[in-house]
């Protein structure tokens, strides 16, 4: 039976082998397995768990759990501002540890699987999910391998479940292939494709708030909303991922799955369901309703930036040219800048600009809906003499919220105006625990609930309406300079002056 979103009250997850493919990375260190302790402090987790650790590098088993414990602690200490002592419980903690277990192998080595089915055989269940926590050149080999050795096979006793981190492809052919090759060895029920934007409460939220509050519905549509802006706005550069940047940049990075995740929580239809299939189906529907631009047209909507040495409080930050593992004349870009057309009947005309960069001047993940101007202008005889433009901003991260923008009346004889603020906060109504957004996503893989993850239609469909920038960009190939600690390149703010618009302020 397939779980769903529309469970009244969240269960433990069943007994599972959870096998995780590059147990050494910084993905299990620093999100997955502290999102597995969380999961355990919530309930969420029977104790027929069991961990696996798989990697190329030897280690035993009581190392390489004593070694998890070590990150869990220093990750929950630094998100619960607790010390690294008190960070984790030691009775729930002995709980996850007690099954955790490590195979050394080559992924590209049969006898690697062998060992695996050897796990599973002794877990007790025969339920596995494996999650390709690795370098994405290893996705297809590594499935292709766990297919060949007869893991993969699905049944209503026990089920099997591959969950694959992105970048899923690097264009729409890459990503084609890639789907081709997992569909091959088993079904799409049995694929997770992970995005974490969508383990964030307040990214799930967008769907709730619009599909339980029937006022919604009334405004959200071409006649009253002028147009959207989508921003992921980062304070951080590269870091230590130069050589990963490098050949990916802020578009791959960023744009077909986390950016257009937000987009189509905002433009789709509301499903007849809120199962995942329902869901998923708009979801893909409208992304693929994202118009095809042409080269040309691509290069005309869209903006490449990458930062310069620049600062950020008080603080001098290098240039991405100076960042470690980044080529001295490197044209990766860190800021990108978008404007997409949805061709529907509910979108048509209104335009959706999408910007993303690092080393902008505040971390701000938010969608500013910006409603159309009151249509008829009763204050021209007044001191009034352009409206501002008002919006609804859903604040993703930090300081989750909804706040709505009013034009109200500012005190006095004269009638001047000013913007003021209907909000909610998450942190005024909800005790929040600290978490890494993956906690739901790893609980629904458990459960079977995949309305979270995305379909290969959907991811297809994104790479598509990408596809047209990384053609044009392919031949013209310069970036424009913005320095660190600065909100993109001038050119940006040109291609909503273009359109008689602003980029609603980060705050
Ligand atoms: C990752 C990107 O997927 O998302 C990173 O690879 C980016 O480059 C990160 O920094 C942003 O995630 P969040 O949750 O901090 O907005």
């Amino acid at each position: 039976m397939n779980a769903s979103r529309t469970r009244r009250k969240a269960e433990p997850a069943p007994p599972t082998t959870l096998f995780l493919f590059g147990a050494h990375g910084d993905l299990v260190k620093r999100l997955l397995m502290p999102a597995l302790y969380n999961l355990m402090r919530d309930g969420l987790l029977g104790d027929g768990l069991h961990i696996v650790g798989v990697d190329h590098n030897a280690i035993s088993d009581v190392d390489f759990a004593k070694k998890l414990e070590d990150f869990s602690r220093a990750e929950v200490a630094a998100k619960s501002g607790k010390k690294a002592e008190e960070a984790l419980d030691s009775a729930l903690w002995g709980r996850l540890a007690k099954n955790i277990s490590y195979v050394q192998g080559d992924f590209l080595d049969e006898a690697t699987y062998v060992a695996l089915g050897e796990k599973i055989a002794a877990s007790g269940t025969g339920n596995a999910v494996f999650y390709l926590a690795t370098a994405p050149r290893f996705f297809s080999e590594v499935v292709r391998r766990l297919g060949a050795a007869g893991l993969l096979v699905d049944s209503p006793e026990a089920f099997r479940r591959v969950v694959v981190e992105k970048p899923f492809g690097s264009d729409l052919a890459t990503a084609e292939a890639l789907n081709g090759c997992l569909l091959k060895v088993m079904s799409e029920k049995q694929i997770y494709r992970i995005d974490h934007y969508l383990g964030k409460e307040t990214v799930q939220n967008i769907l709730v708030s619009r599909f339980s509050n029937g006022l919604f519905e009334a405004f959200w549509n071409n006649h009253y909303i002028d147009h959207v802006q989508i921003t992921a706005a980062e304070t951080v550069g590269v870091e230590t991922r130069g050589s990963f940047y490098e050949h990916t940049g802020a578009l791959r990075d960023m744009v077909p799955n986390h950016l257009f995740q937000l987009l189509a929580m905002v433009a789709m239809e509301p499903p007849a369901a809120f199962g995942a299939d329902a869901v998923r189906g708009e979801k893909a529907k409208v992304v693929g309703a994202i118009r095809p631009w042409s080269v040309e047209e691509a290069r005309a909507n869209s903006v490449r930036g990458q930062y310069c040495a620049g600062e950020l409080g008080g603080k001098a930050l290098p240039g991405y040219r100076e960042e470690n593992n980044v080529a001295a004349d490197s044209n990766t870009e860190t800021y990108v800048a978008l404007k997409v057309m949805i061709d529907n009947w509910r979108w048509v005309g209104v335009p959706f600009y999408l910007r993303t960069g690092k080393r902008m001047s505040v971390r701000n993940t938010e969608i500013a809906i910006c409603f159309k101007p009151a249509p008829y202008a009763q204050f021209r005889d007044t001191e009034v003499e352009r409206l501002q433009p008002t919006y609804l901003k859903i604040q993703i991260q930090p300081n989750e919220g909804m706040w709505f923008d009013l034009l109200a009346k500012r005190p006095g004889p004269a009638l001047a105006m000013t913007n003021v603020e209907l909000g909610f906060a998450y942190r005024d109504f909800f005790e929040m625990q600290p978490s890494t957004g993956y906690e739901t996503l790893i609980y629904d893989c458990l459960t079977g609930d995949q309305t979270l993850f995305q379909r290969a239609d959907n991811i297809e469909n994104g790479w598509r309406a990408v596809q047209p920038f990384l053609d044009a960009w392919r031949v013209d190939t310069q970036v424009q300079g913005y320095k660190a600690g600065e909100n993109g390149p001038q050119a940006a703010d040109e291609l909503l002056a273009r359109d008689g618009r602003v980029w609603h302020s980060l705050g």
